[in-house]
C-alpha cells in the first residue's frame, strides 16, 4: 500500500494508521490476523456498557460521518427512538461511487472485520437485531470477502444468537446493489434494498424516523462504522487527541491522478494537501498542480492556491468547498479543465435517476453545451447559458446529485474562465490530450 511506501518520508509522522494498520500483513482479511490487531476488543468493551452509554461515548468522541456530509455519528444513533415497539435497522452504506472516491472498497477488501465489529457495536447501541451492508454491485470480490468474514464472525460467536453471551442477537445481511450511483443516496438505497427501483424519497421523514420497511433506521457510511471499534477500545481522549475540536480523529485520504504514489493515506483531520503530497512523492516530475478536488467531483474544485487549506470540515468549508469523501483527485497543467468537467458532467447525466426535472433535463443540457465548448464550437453566450442551467439545477433538485453536478461548472468557471474563453478564440481545444495520462 501507499502507507508503506511513505513510511520513510520526512513527514510520515503525520500518518495515523488505525483502519489501515493491518493492511500490509499476510491475509489481513482473516479473523486471526484481525485478532492480532486488537480485533473485537472494542466490542467486548461495548457489550459491558449499557447501549445508551455506547451512544454517549460515540457522541463524546465527536466522530462525524465519513460518507461526505460529516453529520455527527453519535447524534444520528441517538435519533433512533427507544421503547417504541418497532424493529430498528442499521444499514451500512457501502455503495461508494463518488468519482475519485476509493476508500471504503479497499478498506472492506483488506480488513472486513473492522467493519463487522463496528456493525455489531452500532447495532447493539441502537438496539437493532438485523443489520444490512449495502454494497456497490460491481465489486464482487468484496462481496465474497464480506460474506466470508460474516461467516467467520458467526462461527466465532460475534454474530448470531446471544453475541458473546451478552443476550444480544444480531443477524447481518450483505446485499449487493446493481451499480447505480443514485443508490448511494441513503433513501434511494433503502428503496433499492426493499426491492424497488432506487430513487430518493422525500426527507423528512429522515430514515431515523421512517427508514427501511418504514421503521427507524440508521444509515452510516463504511468508514464511519469502521472507526467505532477503536474509539470504544482506546477511548474518547485518544480519538480527540487527533484532529481539531470540531473535526476530531483520523481519516482515510485517497490521493489519485497526477501524483507519484497514489493511494490511501490515513492521517488526522486537518492535514493539508501539501503535507499529503510530501508523502505521495509530489506531482509528476517537471509538472505542477493545476486543480484538485477535496472530496470527489461533487465538491467545488481547488487550485494550487489551496495547498495549505486544513483538510477538515471547517477548513475546507471556509475556503469555499466541502471535505466530502476526502477523495483528492490531482490534475496537473496538462489537463484541459473543460474536458475534465465534461467527463464529470457526462457521469452525472448518465447517473441522474430522472425523478426530478432540473437534474434530468439540466444535466443533459450541460453535456450538450460543454461538448460544443470543448470542441471549440461554442460561443460567449454558451458560457452564460452554462451558468444559467447550472443555477437552475443547484438547490432546485430533489437530491444532492443535482447540486453535485452543478458544482464543477461553478468552480471551474470561477477559477478557469480564461480557459473556457481560450477554447472560443482557438476554435478548438488548446490542449494536447496525448500529454495527459488521465484524460487521454
Ligand atoms: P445530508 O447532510 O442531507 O444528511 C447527512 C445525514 O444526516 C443523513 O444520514 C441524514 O439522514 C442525516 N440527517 C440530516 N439532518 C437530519 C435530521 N434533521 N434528522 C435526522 N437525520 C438527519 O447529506 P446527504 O444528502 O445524505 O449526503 C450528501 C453527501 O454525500 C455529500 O456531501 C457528498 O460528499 C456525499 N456523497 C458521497 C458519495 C460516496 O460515494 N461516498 C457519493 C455521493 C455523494
Ligand atoms: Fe434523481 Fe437527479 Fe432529481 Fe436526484 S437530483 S432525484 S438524481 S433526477
Amino acid at each position: 500500500t501507499a502507507m508503506t511506501d511513505a513510511s520513510n518520508s520526512p513527514s510520515s509522522s503525520i500518518l495515523t494508521p488505525v483502519l489501515s494498520e493491518p493492511w500490509d500483513d499476510d491475509k489481513p482479511w482473516r479473523l486471526d490476523t484481525y485478532l492480532k490487531h486488537d480485533g473485537y476488543q472494542g466490542l467486548k468493551k461495548a457489550l459491558a456498557k449499557h447501549p445508551d452509554e455506547v451512544i454517549q461515548t460515540v457522541k463524546d468522541s465527536g466522530l462525524r460521518g465519513r460518507g461526505g456530509a460529516g453529520f455527527p455519528t453519535g447524534m444520528k444513533w441517538g435519533f433512533i427512538p427507544q421503547g417504541d415497539g418497532n424493529p430498528h435497522y442499521l444499514v451500512v452504506n457501502a455503495d461508494e461511487s463518488e468519482p475519485g472516491t476509493c476508500k471504503d472498497i479497499p478498506l472492506m477488501y483488506a480488513n472486513p472485520h473492522v467493519l463487522i465489529e463496528g456493525v455489531i457495536i452500532a447495532a447493539y447501541a441502537i438496539r437493532s437485531s438485523h443489520a444490512f451492508i449495502y454494497l456497490r454491485g460491481e465489486v464482487v470480490s468484496v462481496l465474497r470477502r464480506l460474506q466470508a468474514a460474516v461467516q467467520e464472525a458467526k462461527d466465532a460467536g460475534y454474530v448470531g444468537q446471544d453475541v458473546l453471551g451478552s443476550g444480544f442477537d444480531l443477524e447481518i445481511t450483505v446485499h449487493a446493489g446493481a451499480g447505480a450511483y443514485i443508490c448511494g443516496e441513503e433513501t434511494a438505497l433503502l428503496d433499492s434494498l426493499e426491492g424497488r427501483r432506487g430513487q430518493p424519497r422525500l426527507r423528512p421523514p429522515f430514515p431515523a424516523v421512517a427508514g427501511l420497511y418504514a421503521s427507524p433506521t440508521c444509515v452510516n457510511n463504511v468508514e464511519s462504522i469502521a472507526s467505532v471499534p477503536s474509539i470504544l477500545n482506546r477511548g474518547v481522549e485518544w480519538f480527540r487527541g487527533m484532529g481539531s475540536e470540531k473535526s476530531p480523529g483520523f481519516t482515510l485520504y485517497s490521493l489519485s491522478g497526477h501524483v507519484k504514489r497514489p493511494g490511501q493515506y490515513e492521517a488526522p483531520l486537518g492535514v493539508t494537501l501539501r503535507e499529503l503530497l510530501d508523502l505521495a512523492g509530489g506531482v509528476r516530475e517537471g509538472h505542477r498542480i493545476k486543480f484538485w478536488t477535496p472530496g470527489g467531483s461533487s465538491t467545488p474544485m481547488f487550485t494550487d492556491e489551496h495547498l495549505d487549506v486544513p483538510l477538515d470540515y471547517e477548513g475546507v468549508g471556509a475556503a469555499g468547498s466541502m471535505l466530502g469523501t476526502k477523495a483528492l483527485q490531482i490534475f496537473d497543467e496538462t489537463v484541459c479543465v473543460v474536458r475534465a468537467v465534461l467527463r464529470w458532467t457526462e457521469f452525472y447525466a448518465h447517473e441522474s435517476c430522472g425523478k426530478c426535472t432540473p437534474c434530468r433535463e439540466g444535466t443533459y443540457w450541460l453535456v450538450q453545451i460543454l461538448e460544443r465548448l470543448e470542441k471549440g464550437d461554442g460561443t460567449e453566450q454558451d458560457l452564460e447559458t452554462l451558468l444559467d442551467v447550472a443555477d437552475n439545477i443547484n438547490g432546485k433538485s430533489f437530491c444532492a446529485l443535482g447540486d453535485g453536478a452543478a458544482s464543477p461548472i461553478f468552480s471551474s468557471l470561477k477559477y478557469f474562465r480564461d480557459e473556457y474563453v481560450a477554447h472560443l478564440t482557438h476554435r478548438s481545444c488548446p490542449f494536447d490530450p496525448a500529454a495527459s495520462t488521465v484524460w487521454a
